[in-house]
């Protein structure tokens, strides 16, 4: 096939948006996004749709111990290391439908392009779907390609548990996915495509966001100790006030993350009241922290500034505090050359481009500390994303993934039809 061919080839716009659709019927919620959960049934099967039809599209399917999912379509040259598209399956309780499964679903239709023209490439594709990215129900975030990049152990990964005590590994089990496929194998170039989940692309009418790295975060469990107490009899000046402490260390987070603008960021989301009764003094509080930031520099002064805050606020409120790091990744600078791809992707398919740093986390950041890689944002409405109104057009979705498949052949080397 001559260069000028290739360029010309475009995927099924709709087909890719039947595809999303009907994924997103699994797990749908009322108001039009999934709550497809990690290892949940659900996150079951979604996965199983996903696997038939990779399947049906000639995939090689396999599965690895930490429940990642990879289809693999043959290249030309056996020995040369797969070119991947991918992302994650898994939402988070209160999801949109484009969020992860448009990465898994834009690579896949990359695929089904590939087999109606009967294109061949050099390297292997591979097309993958990672198990819990959103890091929702069990921490770490990125879990099936931290454990993939080896950034933390399978072991370690296996053994994460969710607020009720169940474990990854018995999850993992429970639903089928506990694969015996080797982990961490080689990637030649890592491609994903994701909705922006922020406002810059749309305020600015660019189609495509040419992602050049993302922001570094770094997670903490804080548990926050005082004593269970009556609400009535005991006075105000004696109170061991846990949640009184921990709302103040809410506040703080958010300072903190106010003092490193514009890039910084610091979120609580997740909190747990014990004994979570109206009529007694809480006696302990555990919550979240997450702090992004795009300099590793930043990031290490927001962690010492929730330390002091946690400091004063145990002076002055005579409880204990406990701070535990459960994640932590530096910020990213994805490959120049799969960048270059992108860029190039998205000016041979004619559509408006801007340079972009992500401010959520992906696969792809963990994925590009042993592969090259790169990301593919489209605009999504209102920037609104993590929330069932999350919404993109069928048209930048179709403009994403065929920056993708551009991507993808140049760095599979030259195609050819089949014979
Ligand atoms: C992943 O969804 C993140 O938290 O950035
Ligand atoms: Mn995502
Ligand atoms: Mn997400």
């Amino acid at each position: 096939m001559t260069v000028s061919a290739e360029t010309e080839l475009q995927i099924d716009a709709a087909r890719l948006w039947k595809s999303l659709m009907d994924l997103a019927a699994i797990g749908a919620t009322p108001l039009g996004g999934v709550r497809r959960i990690t290892l949940t049934d659900a996150d079951r099967q979604g996965r199983d749709r996903v696997v038939e039809w990779f399947k049906a599209a000639g995939l090689e399917v396999r599965v690895d111990p930490i429940g990642n999912i990879f289809g693999r379509r043959a290249g030309l040259d056996a020995s040369r290391p797969p070119v991947v598209a991918g992302s994650h399956l898994d939402s988070q309780p209160s999801g949109g439908k484009f969020d992860g499964a448009y990465g898994v679903l834009a690579g896949l239709e990359v695929v089904r392009t590939l087999n109606d023209a009967g294109i061949r490439t050099q390297a292997p594709i591979e097309v993958a779907a990672w198990t819990n990215e959103e890091g929702s129900r069990f921490t770490p975030v990125m879990m099936g390609s931290g454990a993939f990049a080896g950034a933390f152990s399978l072991e370690h990964a296996l053994s994460r548990t969710d607020i009720d005590g169940k474990s990854v590994g018995a999850e993992l089990a429970r639903i089928g996915y506990a694969g015996s496929a080797p982990l961490g194998t080689p990637i030649g170039a890592y491609f994903e495509a994701h909705i922006e989940q922020g406002p810059i692309l749309e305020e600015t009418g660019n189609a495509i966001g040419i992602v050049i790295g993302a922001l570094g975060q770094r997670w903490f469990d804080v548990t926050v100790t005082g004593m269970n107490a009556h609400a009535g009899p005991t006075p105000m000046n004696l109170r061991q006030d846990a949640l009184l402490a921990a709302s103040r260390l809410v506040g703080e987070v958010n300072r903190i993350a106010l003092a490193q603008a514009p890039h910084g960021r610091g979120t609580v989301g997740f909190m747990q009241v014990a004994p979570n009764s109206r009529n007694v003094i809480p006696g302990e509080v555990r919550f979240s922290v997450d702090f992004r930031h795009p300099e590793d520099a930043g990031l290490r002064v927001m962690e010492e500034s929730l330390r002091e805050a946690c400091g004063r606020v145990e002076r002055e409120g005579r409880v204990k505090t406990l701070v535990e790091e459960v994640v932590y990744f530096p910020p990213c600078r994805f490959d120049a050359a799969c960048v270059a791809a992108v860029r190039a992707g998205a000016q041979a398919a004619g559509h408006s481009s801007l340079e972009i740093v992500s401010g959520a986390g992906h696969d792809a950041v963990y994925v590009a500390g042993v592969a090259p890689a790169a990301m593919i944002f489209i605009p999504c409405k209102d920037g609104i994303s993590h929330n069932e109104i999350e919404d993109a057009k069928p048209e930048h979705l179709a403009a994403g993934c065929n920056v993708l498949l551009h991507a993808m052949l140049s760095r599979a080397g030259p195609a050819g039809h089949e014979a």
